[in-house]
């Protein structure tokens, strides 16, 4: 299955990646993308950042689940056979059967040791916050660093964080909403990244955190998209087609409404290729979102996130033109800006196209995800 577009985005932007990381400590500088997922507990940022993925592998659920930030480090890495589905975990019962020897998670307190199946990474997960902030709701700043290698991803980062909270439970300070705004405020401080501002569209968006805080550290809204979750759980007779429309609270790269597994999908351990399929039936479906479907859920979601990694790197480009003459080689230089430019001149090409060539069934491979930046299986 392969999507043009996705396909050619991942292989142009992960060349450009090889090149910065080969022409040495300088090119380091340049920052790559980051995502980060930003809104109240439970709101369903762990759910919108695993369907991104595409594996099923984050705790979800309610209460604080996301106790302590998870920095996703997504990590392009050729498959040097054609992977014929081969199957690591085939003989353990129970095992992940998406498990494939081209795909595997590393986690930094761990090294050497390769993670195949992606509910044992979840466990892990599980595993060390408990270690680290006990079993009674504490957190920590401390963040758990994943690193998943894959010739099916981009080279970025993810990082997902614990909720907005305002009343301290079990084992939480006094002071928990200081303390986790602390922490969230380092993450999207960073000019570089991009925030998945989530808001569960069943409550009212005038008291979004998530939307209130991003406006702290992005005014003018150049890297906030705003997230509406939960779409399937509004009162029947309402939608969110104001706010789509921008006439609640506008924000200049929008929203994408989504429809996540809700908690007895995650009980029945539902499936994502499930959950997407019933996403689009959803929108498709629905009164109020049948004629701008293909403007709504995940993989919209996606595109509009791969749209927003496009400009960075498009932003990059000066800054990257100064350095080639810092680093005095003509040559790296010249390299990074040619593939900069068939990069850039590709991506119009795209966008500047008609949009309905950009349908979702080609930015989902059939009820699995493919997304622009991903295909993970
Ligand atoms: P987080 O605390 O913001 O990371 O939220 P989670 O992803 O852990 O989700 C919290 C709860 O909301 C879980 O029980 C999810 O199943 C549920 N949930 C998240 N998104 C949706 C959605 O779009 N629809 C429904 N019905 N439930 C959702
Ligand atoms: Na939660
Ligand atoms: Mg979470």
């Amino acid at each position: 299955m392969s999507t043009g577009f996705g396909t050619e985005i991942v292989s142009v932007v992960n060349k450009l990646q090889d090149v910065f990381s080969s022409i040495g400590s300088s090119a380091a500088s340049i920052d790559l993308p980051q995502i980060c997922v930003l809104g109240s507990q439970s709101s369903g940022k762990s759910s919108v950042l695993e369907n991104i993925v595409g594996r099923d592998f984050l705790p979800r659920g309610t209460g604080i689940v996301t106790r302590r930030p998870l920095v996703l480090q997504l990590i392009h890495r050729p498959s040097t056979s054609p992977m014929p589905n081969g199957n690591a975990a085939k003989e353990e019962n129970g095992a992940d059967p998406n498990a494939n020897e081209s795909e595997w998670g590393e986690f930094l307190h761990l090294p050497g040791e390769k993670f195949y199946d992606f509910g044992k990474i979840r466990a892990e997960i599980v595993r060390d916050t408990e270690a680290k902030t006990g079993r009674n709701a504490g957190i920590s700043p401390l963040p758990i660093n994943l690193r998943i290698f894959s010739p099916n991803v981009l080279t970025l980062t993810l990082v997902d964080l614990p909720g907005l909270t305002k009343v301290p439970v079990g084992d939480q300070p006094k002071d928990i909403e200081r303390q986790i705004r602390d922490m969230l405020f380092k993450y999207i401080s960073k000019p570089g990244c991009i925030i998945l501002a989530v808001t569960a569209a069943n409550q009212d968006l005038a008291n979004s955190d998530g939307l209130k805080m991003a406006r702290e550290v992005d005014p003018e809204g150049t890297r906030t998209i705003g997230v509406l979750t939960k779409v399937d759980l509004m009162d029947v007779g309402t939608d969110v087609v104001d706010i789509l429309a921008g006439r609640v609270i506008p924000l200049r790269l929008g929203y994408v409404p989504v429809v996540n597994r809700g908690q007895r999908d995650i009980e029945a351990s539902k499936s994502i290729a499930s959950a997407l399929e019933h996403e689009r039936q959803y929108f498709e479906n629905h009164a109020s979102y049948k004629g701008k479907a293909q403007f709504c859920g995940t993989p919209f979601l996606a595109r509009k996130l791969n749209m927003r990694i496009t400009y960075q790197l498009q932003k990059n480009q000066a800054e990257l033109q100064q350095l080639g003459g810092a680093l005095g080689d003509g040559n790296s230089s010249s390299i990074v800006l040619n593939v900069i430019t068939e990069f850039t001149s590709e991506f119009r090409t795209v966008i500047d196209g008609n949009t309905n060539d950009l349908s979702l069934n080609e930015l989902s491979g059939g009820a699995r995800i493919s997304f622009v930046f991903h295909e993970l299986f």
